[in-house]
């Protein structure tokens, strides 16, 4: 039986070597690799500038210390997302307002924001009904970009702020139509674009991340403050051009990236998109082997969006197995196939329902789906022998569990 981990980092020679030249140089924490990270990646992506620190949590927390968010104030985000994107927004002492997801794209559901905006004002919500909305933090799940146009329009109308956790988006682009040229995730897209270079990330550097804005001074706050509010960081200081003196500016954090792991991020992001490549060929290949498979409900492919396939989630269908999702996802540890889920919704983990009273019926859709959900091995370098494994092993639990059309009609003695 092949054994196939869930994720697996594609790391090359050019990373290792330039981790040991890092090491060789003697200049350890932020310098001037992470100086041309930065620069890099903001070209990659199309954006003006890039601030380089130490996770997408430490972006999104300064994008939205940055943009002044404040205790009486409430943010919009997608209940379906990972703690970080709304723990930041607790970390200020606003409040997160959970909006519902689509049913397929698990992307959120702009309709449904406008719906909790209108029940906040009439005190319909669970969270305090004087709270000012002032942000909307769309999550570009598994990397598929959400609709930016509709997410911008919608900001204008209700005079909210845009940060987006682009944590998955890492090459990812979208257009509103064939006839509009692309625009990557980063690109204007929004105030701040979060990104992510956590372990099992699109593009790595063990932990890690970036904030990318066209505002200049923007960055240069959010870069002060990932350095306890100093104005100058140590290369600014000990470099060759430096000045040691600094003054404390604010009381900020310490988010810096190093020099190290920036020099993994160098050589990934230059495969960035060769490694995209390498995922889409494996999406395509899932999507074919499991066209038929009337048990599966599959991501959808659209001509609109360059998605970076950092997941291929797919849907178990209602009442077409015999199992449910944790059997299945047991059988499928069983042998030994790698698997995750992304995700069990914010209102329904503890601190938010118990905080703020959530409840399952505020947020249906995403009550429903992720209990059907689960995310399936896809990475660069994937062989494949791994991939014939998933496909068979997707296709044996799904024929071993199959509700047949006569054991649906029988009736119910
Ligand atoms: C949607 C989303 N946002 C934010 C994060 C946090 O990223 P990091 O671990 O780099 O802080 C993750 C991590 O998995 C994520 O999936």
């Amino acid at each position: 039986m092949t054994a196939v981990p869930f994720f697996r980092p594609d790391l090359q020679q050019a990373e290792i070597d330039e981790v040991v030249a890092t090491l060789r140089s003697g200049w350890l924490t932020t310098g001037p690799r992470c100086r041309q990270f930065e620069e890099n990646f903001a070209a990659a992506v199309g954006g003006k500038h890039a601030v380089a620190v130490n996770s997408c949590t430490a972006a999104m927390h300064l994008a939205v210390a940055v943009l002044d968010l404040r205790p009486g104030q409430a943010v919009l985000l997608p209940t379906m997302t990972f703690a970080a994107t709304a723990e930041v927004v607790r970390y200020l002492g606003a409040v997160p307002i959970l909006v519902d997801c689509d049913p397929e794209t698990f992307n959120l559901d702009l309709d449904d924001a406008e719906r909790k905006l209108a029940d906040l004002r009439r005190g319909r919500l669970p969270v305090d009904g004087d709270l000012e909305p002032v942000g909307i933090i769309p999550v570009h799940v598994a990397g598929r970009m959400v609709d930016m146009a509709a997410v911008q329009d919608f900001a204008r109308r209700h005079r909210l702020w845009v940060v987006e956790d682009a944590a998955h988006a890492f090459p990812a682009a979208w257009r509103p139509d064939a006839a509009t040229p692309w625009q990557r995730c980063g690109e204007g897209t929004a105030a701040v674009t979060c990104y992510s270079f956590y372990a099992n990330k699109t593009l790595t550097t063990g932990e890690g991340g970036m904030a990318v804005t066209d505002d200049e001074a923007l960055a240069a706050h959010m870069r002060s403050l990932s350095l306890h509010g100093l104005s100058n960081d140590a290369w600014g200081r000990y470099g060759a051009k430096g000045s040691w003196d600094y003054r404390i500016l604010a009381a900020g954090f310490k988010y810096n990236l190093t020099d190290i792991a920036a020099a993994i991020g160098l050589h990934q992001l230059a495969r960035g998109e060769s490694m995209r490549r390498q995922r889409q060929s494996i999406a395509e290949a899932y999507l074919e082997a499991f066209e038929d498979l009337s048990e599966i409900e599959l991501p959808s492919l659209h001509a609109d969006r360059l998605h970076s396939w950092h997941l291929f989630q797919i849907r178990l269908r209602r009442g077409a197995l015999d199992i449910d999702r944790d059997t299945f996802l047991r059988t499928l540890r069983q042998r030994q196939i790698g698997f995750s889920v992304h995700w069990r919704p914010l209102h329904l983990h503890p601190y938010y329902s118990d905080t703020f009273g959530w409840r399952p019926e505020h947020l249906p859709v995403a009550s429903e789906v992720w209990e059907r959900s689960l995310s399936l091995p896809i990475f660069p370098g994937m062989t494949q022998e791994e991939i014939t494994a998933v496909v068979d092993a997707v296709h044996q639990i799904s024929a071993e569990h199959r509700i047949t059309t006569e054991q649906r009609l029988r009736p119910v003695s």
